[in-house]
């Protein structure tokens, strides 16, 4: 599928976004193997969770969906997961597969997870290595999947992580359930936190740091009622379209505003963006609150390599940010982009360019000098978030950009077309492989 976007005068007025991505895998992961039964709203059922539902499933995990966004879970408790009959797919989504890395390695049976071609290209060494500390065996592609996984009685572990990730840290936790010990993890820097205060909503102990988190090992949860905020990462998106718009005021509602995620309202209000913050409260342990955004005039900054992990989704968004600033942006300490879904550094510099806009690119970053967008076709390389990113770039371009190879947007965002059009975006979509030739 491919996206155009034409120059649009976007609408005033109220939106919402789909449900968070991170919790939504949490919510079913824990819940099903809590003891009771959990209800979820606002249930993200993009395909990179629904690969999660249906690997649960696989593993006889009873999951009701009343409607698309709201599920019972009847947790499996002491009965356990059932050995799954089939290689579990996880499709795009490292978080699946990482996560379920660590909640697997401790099961009394063997399992394999793979995915596409994608997430079968993308490092897995930073969990097999510390799951290996603790007992598990893993066999992987060198370094890579599929994995395939012998359950083992696992221990306790103190590991220091070399890399900021919310997925290594939650696989470590996810693992510790099953083990025999306590598991203690240092973090390099603050990352997403999602797993260790739906631990603590669901009765587990758990004693969490910014640097340092202990947990006793072979605790169960609890079955609880979880309702799951918007997705910041996908507001992110509306965000930029209402910040460069002529005058548009939008307001998204009921936003997951967890300080572990808020790194793109910091940078973007470092920028000069007028994003307002009302009506804060918490869903569960997770803060949540409606954001009105208002035009502004970007100027371009400095981002300091401290707000990385804070905003580790959100830099193809900024890019497109910094593209459209007065003056040049520079980011530095963010190579891990380059083993997201795609080398989102490489992809951006590429598909900004292919709009006119000078990039210098680093090994760790890149300087981005603001100006004048024109049209032209982009490449998403299969990457759901740099396809939004340029869907808001067609926004303010002087003509219409064309962005190929768009399906990978259903993983995070459905509905992101039917959302940009009610602001008044005009996009259209187009079937068709799409992807642009490698020259
Ligand atoms: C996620 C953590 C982040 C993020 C990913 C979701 C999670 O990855 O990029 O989209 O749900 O834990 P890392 O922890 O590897 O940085």
């Amino acid at each position: 599928m491919n996206f155009i976007v034409e120059p649009s005068a976007l609408k005033s007025g109220t939106v919402s976004v789909p449900g968070d991505k991170s919790i939504s895998h949490r919510a079913l992961m824990l819940g099903a193997i809590a003891e009771g039964r959990t209800s979820v709203s606002g249930f993200l059922p993009g395909e990179d969770c629904l690969a999660s539902l249906a690997a649960l499933q696989a593993m006889g995990v009873s999951i009701n969906q009343s409607s698309a966004t709201d599920l019972v879970i009847e947790g499996t408790g002491e009965n356990g997961l059932s050995a799954p009959a089939q290689v579990l797919d996880m499709g795009n989504s490292g978080t699946a597969m990482r996560l379920f890395a660590g909640l697997l390695a401790g099961q009394p049976f063997p399992s394999q997870l793979t995915g596409d071609a994608s997430l079968n290209n993308r490092p897995m060494q930073r969990v097999i290595k510390p799951l290996s500390m603790m007992g598990a065996s893993i066999q992987s592609n060198d370094g890579k999947p599929p994995l395939v996984i012998r359950g083992q009685p696992l221990h306790g572990l103190v590991y220091s992580m070399p890399v900021a990730s919310a997925q290594v840290k939650s696989a470590i936790l996810l693992a510790g359930l099953y083990a025999d010990g306590e598991v203690v993890v240092h973090q390099p820097a603050v990352t997403r936190d999602h797993t260790e205060r739906m631990l603590s909503t669901m009765g587990v102990e758990l004693r969490a740091g910014e640097t340092q988190i202990i947990m006793r090992g072979g605790q169960r949860p609890r079955g609880t009622d979880i309702q799951v905020p918007a997705d910041l990462s996908s507001a992110a998106f509306v965000i930029l379209a209402a910040l460069l718009s002529s005058e548009a005021e939008v307001t998204i509602t009921g936003v997951g505003v967890n300080q572990t995620r808020t790194g793109v309202i910091e940078i973007l209000q470092s920028m000069g963006a007028d994003i307002g913050i009302a009506n804060v409260r918490l869903y569960g342990e997770e803060p949540v609150a409606d954001l009105t955004v208002r035009s502004s005039s970007l100027h371009g900054v400095t981002v300091s390599p401290a707000k990385v992990s804070l905003a580790i989704d959100e830099f193809p968004v900024l890019f497109i940010a910094a593209a459209c600033a007065e003056g040049k942006t520079t980011f530095s300490g963010i190579r891990e982009l380059r083993v997201k879904e795609s080398d989102r550094i490489a992809a951006m510099a590429e598909g900004l360019r292919a709009l006119s806009v000078a990039v210098d690119e680093t090994e760790d970053g890149a300087v981005v000098h603001g100006g004048r967008l024109y049209g032209g076709k982009v490449n998403s390389h299969g990457d759901h978030r740099i396809a939004m990113s340029f869907a808001v770039a067609g926004t303010v371009a002087e003509w219409a950009v064309r962005i190929e190879d768009t399906a990978a947007v259903g993983t995070s965002f459905p509905g992101f077309v039917d959302s940009m059009r009610s602001l008044g975006v005009n996009i259209e979509t187009e079937q068709g492989q799409g992807a642009v030739p490698a020259s």
